[in-house]
């Protein structure tokens, strides 16, 4: 391994055997010093204002694997682990077991090619929730079968991945066709695909359908990956994609007890101009009120994602039986249902969230590693 200090641009450079190549600025080098950190918590206790922004090494040497440095100005060595500063190295992005790749989906394949995981698995066994949560996470939508009639037990699966994200609706709620709905999804009708809870500051991430009966005449399933439509949309009308991923617009939920609204874009972009989350629910919408100019191009955009979630080429649809539930990143896949006859039979849900948080961080402690 080779070690340059570069003092002129004020960082060290290191260099692997296979050509692989570092560069640290001296303030991150500081910044990231092994013993600024807690021992237990493993949290920064370095106070970065310690130290001035033109902090630079007195002396440099490799000690085998370990890089030492000794800053000027105050009495204080640092020991890097070659092998962390090589996972770490800046511009190169660490490392993350929860990044999964999507799998970007469309209806072609069918329902066949929805991931699926018996629930007995998912219960008994980590690596198998492990290699689960990875599969929904690329595809954004799984199927999970053999749930025990229990009506808690759905819930049970979704607990194993992380705490339940508790919304108005309550930690959990039941989807039927109830008197007096607040919601369209406790009614017999028809629901157009939509994500869920646009209204929210933070729409809920994985979200949870246990069906607990199916009994009905219609009430069929409908999912449709939105990155596929977004990005279908990019390469189709950029325009529309632009105004849709730049100009937000209010969502609102009210009934009896609350009146909660939010701004959002249909399709939000991540940094690297990826499709990282579709918001869209046409029920949840409200009244626009972007200029009349804005408006009027909008509603052309709008139309044409709009044109996309009624284009059955995007659709999977499948029923689900009592004793399977539906899991999938409500973020970025859209469901909704066709409508159902309640005097025919019982059809019954049992629904929850867990935030992408939680999700995510089960995938990367499962996976191990440091
Ligand atoms: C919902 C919903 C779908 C269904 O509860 O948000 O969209 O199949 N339900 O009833
Ligand atoms: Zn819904």
């Amino acid at each position: 391994m080779e070690l340059e200090n570069r003092a002129e641009a004020r960082m060290l450079s290191l260099r692997w055997p296979d050509g692989t190549r570092g560069d640290f600025p001296y303030i991150w080098l500081r910044d990231n010093c092994p013993g600024g950190f807690h021992p237990d918590t493993r949290e920064r206790t370095f106070d970065l204002m310690s130290v001035p922004l033109d902090v630079a090494p007195e002396a440099v040497r490799m000690d085998g694997d370990v890089l030492e440095v000794r800053w000027a100005g105050e009495a204080h060595v640092s020991r890097f682990d070659c092998g962390w500063l090589r996972a770490h190295r800046p511009g190169a992005g660490a490392e993350d077991p929860a990044a999964v790749p999507p799998v970007v989906w469309r209806g072609a394949g069918g329902a066949a090619q929805i991931p699926r995981a018996a629930a007995g698995d998912l219960l008994a066994s980590d690596a198998a929730l492990a290699d689960w949560l990875r599969r929904a996470r690329a595809w954004g939508l799984s199927i999970v079968e053999g749930l025990s009639e229990d009506p808690e037990a759905g819930m049970e699966v979704a607990r194993r991945i992380g705490f339940l994200r508790e919304t108005n609706f309550g930690k959990t709620f039941q989807v039927k066709s109830k008197k007096r709905p607040n919601n369209l999804a406790y009614t017999a009708e028809a629901l157009p695909l939509h994500t869920d809870l646009a209204n929210q500051e933070l729409p809920p991430g994985w979200q949870f359908l246990h069906c607990l009966t199916n009994a009905a005449t219609g009430g069929g399933s409908v999912f449709a990956d939105g990155v596929a439509m977004a990005e279908d949309l990019r390469a189709e009308d950029p325009g529309a994609f632009d105004l849709l991923s730049t100009v937000s617009i209010p969502f609102r939920f009210h009934d009896a007890g609350c009146d909660i609204r939010r701004r959002q874009y249909v399709i939000t972009l991540d940094e690297d101009g990826a499709v990282r989350e579709i918001c869209y629910n046409a029920h949840l919408a409200a009244i626009f009120d972007m200029s009349p100019e804005v408006l009027q191009a909008y509603y052309r955009a709008y139309r044409a994602f709009m044109a996309k979630t009624r284009d059955p080429a995007y659709q999977v649809t499948l029923t689900l039986e009592g004793g399977q539930m539906a899991v999938f990143d409500n973020r970025r896949v859209l469901h909704g249902r066709a409508a159902f006859d309640p005097a025919s039979g019982g059809r019954h849900l049992h629904g929850c969230y867990v935030d992408r948080g939680e999700f995510d961080s089960r995938l990367r402690v499962l996976a191990g590693g440091p």
